[in-house]
């Protein structure tokens, strides 16, 4: 089995009890099932298997080494968006012509980098980056290859804060600046654009935005076919939602059902950038509680983790699923889970029904395989957890802890 299971009375990731992992490497530290992360990419891998595509895994969602490296040897790409994730890529052992580097502001030296590195092509999100590329790569005397992200102004009904499809926000090229674009794209010399990109949001748990999202660039490949442009490839983005809080989200297959038809149609390369799907329930945060603090009528669990390690519930009042990791899981108790932090967003959970839990018990934050340990800092000089990767009844520290020197280890005093 693989994944989070609650069996023997405690919590287990595939077949470690979380318990063993908390003794021999402490607390907090993120838990990550390998085998969980590839079945859900297999998941996606196969829903689109009717079409030549690339799963494109987005690891802002987790770039760990080892996640990375599992993903990698089934076949995955990966979707980078800065020249410290494509190194990082890279050195998981991820082919540079399985890389897509996207994002709205990369400089000069991360397009050269990419340029010499040979990557499958840019995701390009305005005019001007059309013309830093075209001039990084006359210089390298190489043709990059690009694909345009449009914002196809789909609302993909998500937070606000992770809504990219829409017209007001910053992401992508305006639909009506096509015009614009093909005038500059024909004037590049060093640019060869082949692919047309569209990402709506995150944590998307319908599938008809998806679909309209499709419907909109399909129109748009057809026209600038028409105009003599070889676009041979359509990315469709990530944004897949996971279940958080009993959503019901859809399943691979249901998007596959609304966007195959237009891959096909198109006769085009699908590229998908899944993150969260793949990660997001691979992954827990286990921590432990340091304090039980009664304070009038309220009751507070403080961890020994918080926002420094898992920041969703401060940022967008995400919903995470709590439970004690051993013992009785029936809820008897309304608490606020909170961290350590001196802020008073630092929290998990407020007005949870919990189990009873004491001074010493270890507690799990489910759902934190994405937008985990990659958000995570270092703020209240707290170092960075560790990530423990754990297969079948095997698990090992796939990044150590920090330490206070680590903390310090970039800075001098002024003299
Ligand atoms: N492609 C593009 C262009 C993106 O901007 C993103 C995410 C993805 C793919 C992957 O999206 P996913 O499949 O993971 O939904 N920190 C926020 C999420 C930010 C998402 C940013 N872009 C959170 O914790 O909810």
């Amino acid at each position: 089995m693989s994944g989070f299971q609650f069996k023997n009375k405690q919590w287990y990731a595939d077949g470690v009890a979380l318990s063993q992992i908390a003794d021999k490497v402490g607390t907090p530290a993120y838990v990550y099932s390998l085998s969980a992360f590839e079945e859900r990419y297999k998941e996606i891998d196969q829903a689109y298997k009717s079409v030549p595509h690339l799963v494109a895994y987005s690891m802002k969602a987790n770039g760990n080494l080892s996640v990375v490296s599992a993903l990698a040897k089934l076949g995955s790409g990966v979707d980078v968006v800065s020249g410290g994730e494509l190194f990082k890529a890279r050195k998981a052992g991820v082919k540079a012509d399985k890389i897509i580097f996207a994002g709205v502001g990369k400089t000069d030296d991360e397009i050269a980098y990419a340029l010499k590195e040979g990557i499958r092509y840019f995701n390009v999100e305005s005019i001007p980056e059309i013309l830093a590329i075209n001039e990084v790569a006359a210089k390298l005397r190489r043709i990059a290859p690009i694909a345009i992200r449009f914002n196809p102004d789909v609302d993909p009904h998500t937070h606000h804060y992770i809504t990219t499809g829409k017209k007001e926000t910053k992401f992508g090229v305006y639909l009506g600046d096509v015009d614009k674009v093909m005038k500059v794209v024909r004037q590049c010399k060093s640019v060869q654009w082949t692919g047309v990109h569209a990402h709506i949001g995150s944590q998307m748990t319908q599938t008809a935005p998806v679909g309209k999202a499709a419907k909109v660039i399909e129109q748009l490949v057809v026209r600038l076919r028409k105009e003599g442009f070889p676009i041979h490839t359509v990315n469709l983005g990530g944004g897949y939602g996971i279940d958080y809080q009993g959503e019901k989200p859809p399943k691979a297959s249901q998007y596959a059902a609304l966007v195959l038809p237009v891959i096909k149609r198109l006769n085009a390369t699908l590229v998908l950038e899944p993150g969260r799907f793949i990660s997001g329930n691979s992954g827990v945060l286990l921590s432990r509680v340091t304090y039980v603090k009664q304070s009038g009528s309220k009751t507070f669990y403080i961890l020994d983790s918080g926002m420094g390690e898992l920041i969703r519930p401060s940022l967008y009042e995400a919903y995470h699923r709590i439970a004690p990791a051993q013992g009785p899981q029936k809820a008897v108790q309304t608490v606020d889970v909170v961290g350590p932090i001196c802020e008073s967003g630092d929290f998990f959970a407020k007005g949870r029904k919990l189990p009873l839990m004491k001074r010493g018990d270890l507690i799990v934050v489910f759902s934190a395989g994405a937008y985990g340990s990659v958000m995570g800092s270092t703020y209240n000089a707290r170092p960075l957890a560790p990530e423990v990767v754990v297969r079948g009844t095997r698990f090992s520290v796939a990044r150590q802890r920090q330490t206070w020197e680590d903390l310090i280890r970039l800075e001098r005093i002024f003299a």
